[in-house]
């Protein structure tokens, strides 16, 4: 089997290391790179969580690349309240015996994307503060990528950021205006899927029946992602958007999507970076992406926990 070839943009993050673990995990994928952006934490500091995710899954020869700290236009907004001071809740990380690599983050995008067209897809899991870069600065990356998954944005879903607007897009909506279009070929995951797939404790017990640093790493981290969830949502466990836009590189038929046009708003109102659709295309305009509005939630989440048991066996110490 031909392996998908994968980079994932990410700002990690409890939920990003997560889809990090479930990339490796997966036997479909070939990890090509990580590169790392502003979001929940600072791009420095989520280079090194990259970097210590990679050593503690045994994966350290992935390169990954540090990228842009700022949004485009609007100031950092980051979350240390949803994922903690160092972005990884109550867990520790290997420290790093490697350094990042000497390319910027948006260099090694346009790299690697154009020296394989139609062949690198895409996962953004963060803020798209480095994809507009990159497209901006290359345009014809928007053409070489075979497809970019970018979990972000809610469409029928109120927001987890402001009544209105997701986490990733309201970080940087104007690289998300960008990015959207670009004509980039786009599966958009947003809150109204990433919202019903949730992680119990149960599951995370049943993670732990498993010994390995890397159980226990999950376990650490997402305590504190549920705690969280706890007390500012009302949830139970915690939401793992990143990981099922992860999944969808290999298992798409876990949700169900629309060929939609859709924009984000960078009004500086009230519904600054509020994502929607043009569902009875009113303005005539050509859909620019295709949006997962229903999912399979549960059997995402075991496809994920048998995978995460599968690969804590495999990495026993
Ligand atoms: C997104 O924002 C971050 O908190 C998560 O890592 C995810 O990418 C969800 O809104
Ligand atoms: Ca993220």
């Amino acid at each position: 089997m031909e392996k998908k070839r994968v980079i994932i943009d990410t700002d990690p993050g409890i939920d990003d290391a997560l889809a990090i673990l479930l990339a490796l995990a997966s036997p479909e994928l070939q990890l090509e790179a990580l590169t790392v952006v502003s979001g929940n934490c600072d791009a420095v500091q989520g280079a090194r969580n990259a970097l210590g995710i990679l050593e503690l899954a045994g994966a350290g020869d992935i390169p990954v690349a540090q990228g842009m700290r700022i949004p485009l236009v609007q100031e950092a907004l980051l979350a240390p309240e949803t994922h903690g001071e160092t972005g990884m809740g109550y867990a520790s990380l290997p420290s790093p015996t490697r350094e990042v690599v000497p390319q910027h983050a948006v260099d090694l995008l346009i790299e690697m994307i154009m020296a394989a067209p139609g062949e690198i897809t895409l996962v953004a899991i963060g803020p798209l503060t480095n994809v507009a870069m990159a497209i901006r600065r290359e345009p014809r990356v928007a053409s070489a990528v075979k497809e970019t998954i970018i979990m972000g944005g809610a469409i029928r879903e109120w927001g987890n950021t402001t009544p209105l607007a997701e986490f990733n897009t309201y970080f940087d909506p104007h690289a998300a205006h960008i990015v959207y279009h670009s004509g980039m070929p786009i599966t958009l995951v947003p809150l109204d899927v990433t919202y019903q797939a949730i992680l119990t404790r149960a599951d995370v017990d049943r993670l732990l029946t498993v010994e390995s640093p890397i159980s226990h790493f999950i376990a650490d981290a997402t305590r504190f992602y549920m705690e969280f969830h706890d007390e500012y949502q009302s949830i139970e466990g915690c939401v793992i958007n990143d990981p099922l836009a992860l999944a969808l590189t290999f298992a798409p038929q876990l949700v169900d999507t629309k060929l939609l046009y859709v924009d984000v708003d960078i009004g500086c109102g009230v519904s600054m970076g509020k994502t929607f659709a043009d569902f009875y295309r009113m303005w005539n305009k050509e859909p620019n992406m295709k949006v997962a509005l229903g999912c399979r939630a549960r059997d995402f989440i075991e496809l994920f926990l048998q995978r995460i048991e599968d690969f804590c066996r495999a990495h026993p110490d």
